[in-house]
């Protein structure tokens, strides 16, 4: 370990120049003019498999984007660890509001700015640099490996799911390994023991069958716009509790040692407003900030269009309105049923003037990992090696869906190991990844690595 370790501090530089080479490939999942980007992406990181020594890695095509799989070793006293990370990121707009261009990757004040830096191309990679330590320096590793890399789970990882479905003797191993979270704070090591589901929905109102002039038609045609505003408007209650009927049957409440441990966390709630520019927060009543962030579930509009966008004015009453809408969920809710309670509640809450069209964008389970494993000891034991101090562990408001099918599907638990922070601003402008924190990362990844090999009895 020792080798391997001495091996980063050597190579850092050029660890961050191959970071910056992954970061220029614009392979933003979602919008199909990256498309062949996001294949350059998988080639890219297959062939970065292949060089530091990882024979075994190829393309999966799938409907969407490929899957990358890799294998190294299938020694049985070792144990296998299968490392999971995305290749994809978010879009990049609005442009202007970046001070470097998002993929020209820009070093400023330690810190590497790109999109995707920080999710997820500059924490997967570090999995791979602290893989090629051990193999530039021992010839081998000190646990068996699998890799699984996707290049949609910004989009929702469907494809994967399908993947992992079908291909359950492929993906044995003792544990996943993801590096898609954040630290608590830049000096709190950190482990994630949840992350919450999601259920994304598109919901449109249709009234005339044309845009109409406001002045000609107004006051005799129900506006969708408006309509819909009000249906919005009519999500949450006086106590901001989301007022879809059931949407709280499964939730599990906060038993009282599970507030206190949360409440103990070192969290400053000023700081926090004013690091995202807010001077009041909004909360569900009962609840502290970092319970609504964790683990509530929320509802939230992401989108909401009609009518005319453009600059200046136009009279017109659209014939049609959109909305983006999203629910963040907790134990032990399920995202089939409340995209069918989001459904009902639409359906009920439509006007007899307007014309109804709900469509399920994506989702995820929400998951809860076991903390007690031995992969989490030797996870809690490698970060506290490289920052000084036990991690604590957090729950996650994000979501990493592919995670709760990993468990449900495969049976494995998760290790939710990761360095970015709240404040890398990541899927928004000037995102960045501090290049302390992926030399740190790289160094847990290492102790990682060295003391899961070893809790199984043998030592590289
Ligand atoms: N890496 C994030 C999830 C995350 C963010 C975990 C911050 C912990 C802290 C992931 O790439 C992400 O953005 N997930 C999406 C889910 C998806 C289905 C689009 C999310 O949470 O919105
Ligand atoms: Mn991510
Ligand atoms: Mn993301």
């Amino acid at each position: 370990m020792e080798q391997a370790l001495k091996y980063v501090s050597r190579q850092m530089d050029a660890f961050v120049s191959q970071l910056e080479t992954f970061l220029r490939i614009p392979s933003v999942s979602t919008d199909a003019n990256y498309r062949r980007d996001v294949l350059r992406g998988a080639e890219w990181l297959r062939n970065e498999l292949l060089r530091i020594g990882i024979r075994e890695a190829s393309l999966v095509d799938t409907p969407g984007h490929p899957i990358i799989f890799g294998k190294h070793g299938s020694d049985p006293s070792k144990p296998t660890v299968l490392c999971y990370g995305h290749y994809d990121v978010q879009p990049p707009e609005p442009y202007e509001l970046w001070n470097s261009p998002p993929f020209e990757p820009t070093r400023r004040n330690g810190k590497l700015y790109a999109r995707g830096s920080s999710d997820d191309k500059g924490q997967l990679f570090m999995q791979l640099k602290a893989v090629e330590a051990f193999m530039n320096t021992k010839g081998g590793m000190p646990v068996n490996l699998k890799f699984l890399f996707e290049g949609e789970e910004e989009v929702g990882s469907t494809n994967l799911a399908n993947f992992v479905a079908n291909h359950k003797d492929l993906l044995a191993a003792d544990v996943v390994l993801v590096c898609d979270t954040a630290l608590f704070a830049p000096d709190v090591p950190s482990i994630t023991s949840a992350l919450r589901g999601l259920a994304y929905v598109e919901v449109s109102f249709t009234g005339p069958s044309r845009d109409l002039h406001s002045g000609v038609y107004g006051g005799a045609v129900e506006n969708p716009a408006n309509a819909l505003a009000k249906l919005i408007a009519g999500l949450h209650d006086e106590k901001h509790r989301i007022a879809i009927e059931g949407f709280y049957d499964d939730v599990k409440p906060l038993t009282e040692e599970e507030r206190e441990e949360y409440a103990a966390l070192p969290f400053d709630e000023a700081d926090w407003k004013e690091s995202i520019g807010i001077e009041r927060t909004s909360t569900e009543a009962g609840y502290t900030v970092l319970e609504c962030t964790t683990v509530r579930p929320t509802l939230d509009v992401n989108g909401f269009w009609s009518g005319y966008q453009g600059e200046g004015a136009k009279t017109v009453l659209p014939a049609r309105a959109t909305a983006k809408i999203s629910t963040r969920l907790v134990p032990d809710q399920n995202m089939d049923d409340i995209v069918d309670k989001m459904r009902a509640h639409f359906q009920k809450h439509t006007p007899p003037t307007m014309k109804l069209d709900f469509r399920v964008l994506h989702g995820g389970s929400p998951i809860v990992v076991d903390t007690s494993s031995p992969a989490m000891r030797a996870a809690s034991d490698a970060m506290e090696a490289v920052m000084g101090k036990k991690p604590v562990l957090t729950k996650e408001g994000g979501s990493i869906p592919v995670v709760a099918d990993f468990k449900n599907i495969l049976g494995l638990d998760t290790i939710l190991m990761g360095f970015g922070l709240y404040t890398d601003s990541i899927h928004s402008p000037n995102e960045h990844f501090g290049l302390d924190r992926f030399e740190k990362g790289i160094r847990s990844l290492i102790h990682f690595f060295a003391y899961f090999g070893r809790l199984a009895g043998k030592s590289v």
